[in-house]
């Protein structure tokens, strides 16, 4: 990501203080901290004002923090907000917006005890986190290679894998697949759930062997350049029974028109309720337990969300899953996952694999 796309973004920051009374906005959850500095250490806070922002970190950081961010560069020994309190002193900000959502009551405790008598602390709701829904094209080119590697390396995995392997080897087989093919690491923990356990829409995987008449869900993202991917397909061990097929194929079609609901302008639950309607017809919705996608990006799950109940509209740029599913106690479950691009008329898909049920 260019240098300048961080400035720009701390720009907007600077520019939009006044008009929520603030002097200067503190950020120390990363991905957010990332998003604005493009500083990737797992310890820092920035502090943003007009005309200045300084990215405070510790020792480990002091050659990485200013090769990766143009920010003000301040490594403190010790705590960070001995620094912190430091730089709000010289500064004579009095009035810092900072994230509850997004800060451990730790931290604010100890922010608060040492600025108390300099400055006030305001909360500031999801400011940071609207920014980030709308991608860059920079953003969306990450997204798109991240995207790519998880599928090669779905597909370099399941054409080598044979019925009888563990849930755990082929999850681990997976993950090294995809840092093979350049990954940093999975975006979560990646999900193998085979038989009756794929009914479980969020399994970790065991050590439970793929059997003949198996339905095994394998849900992976990858983590790549920053930026998250996602994606859920669907296995069968030998031939799918009449059953499986039916419920494949609604979920199918709930996924399909999900996709096609998918436009700028559109309300998040309009698209939920898409996928909604087509497993109502087969008589699958009650066991629809989860919304039908997520935005993603510096995080696996960001705004927006697609629920029944979500009222945001989709805007051209956003990166999000569309993922309905079904699960039968006692049977087995099926969903099906793609990664794909808001744009002004539809979306693009950006999961190249194929939507087959695959046959092991
Ligand atoms: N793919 C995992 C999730 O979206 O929760
Ligand atoms: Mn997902």
């Amino acid at each position: 990501m260019a240098n300048n796309e961080y400035e720009q973004r701390r720009q907007a920051v600077a520019e939009g203080l006044a008009g929520r009374k603030l002097d200067a906005l503190l950020v120390s959850f990363s991905p957010n901290l990332r998003y604005l500095s493009g500083f990737t250490g797992s310890s820092g806070a920035l502090l943003i004002l007009p005309g200045k922002s300084i990215l405070l970190t510790d020792p480990r950081y002091q050659i990485q923090a200013p090769q990766e961010s143009t920010c003000q560069v301040r490594i403190v020994k010790g705590p960070l907000v001995i620094g912190l309190l430091a730089a709000v002193k010289k500064l004579g900000v009095k009035r810092i917006g900072y994230e509850p959502a997004r800060m451990t009551c730790d931290f604010f405790d100890a922010v608060k005890s040492q600025l108390s008598l300099r400055a006030s602390l305001e909360p500031v709701h999801g400011w940071i986190e609207e920014l980030r829904m709308v991608k860059s094209a920079d953003e969306l080119e990450l997204i798109r290679r991240s995207v790519d590697t998880n599928s090669r390396a779905f597909e370099q995995t399941i054409a080598r894998i044979k019925p009888g392997i563990k849930e755990q080897d082929l999850a681990a087989e997976l993950e090294y697949r995809m840092r093979r093919l350049g990954a940093e690491k999975p975006a979560f923990e990646t999900i193998v759930a085979t038989g009756v356990r794929s009914a479980l829409p969020h399994a970790q995987p065991t050590g439970a062997r793929l059997t003949a008449g198996d339905l095994v869900v394998v849900d992976m993202g990858a983590f790549q350049g920053g930026y998250a991917s996602d994606m859920t397909r669907m296995l069968s061990v030998g031939p799918p029974n009449a059953k499986v097929k039916r419920m494949y194929r609604a979920v199918l079609e709930a996924q399909l028109a999900a996709i096609d609901a998918v436009r700028a302008g559109a309300k998040t639950a309009r698209i939920d309720s898409a996928a909604r309607k087509v497993l109502k017809g087969h008589g699958l919705d009650k066991v629809f337990i989860h919304s039908t996608g997520h935005g993603l990006g510096l995080e696996i799950h960001e705004p927006p969300r697609l629920g029944k109940h979500d009222k945001a509209r989709l805007r051209a740029g956003m990166a999000i899953t569309i993922e309905p599913g079904a699960y039968v106690e006692g049977f087995g479950g099926v969903r099906i996952e793609d990664t794909v691009i808001v744009t002004e008329k539809g979306c693009e898909i950006l999961t190249p694999t194929s939507k087959d049920l695959y046959i092991v």
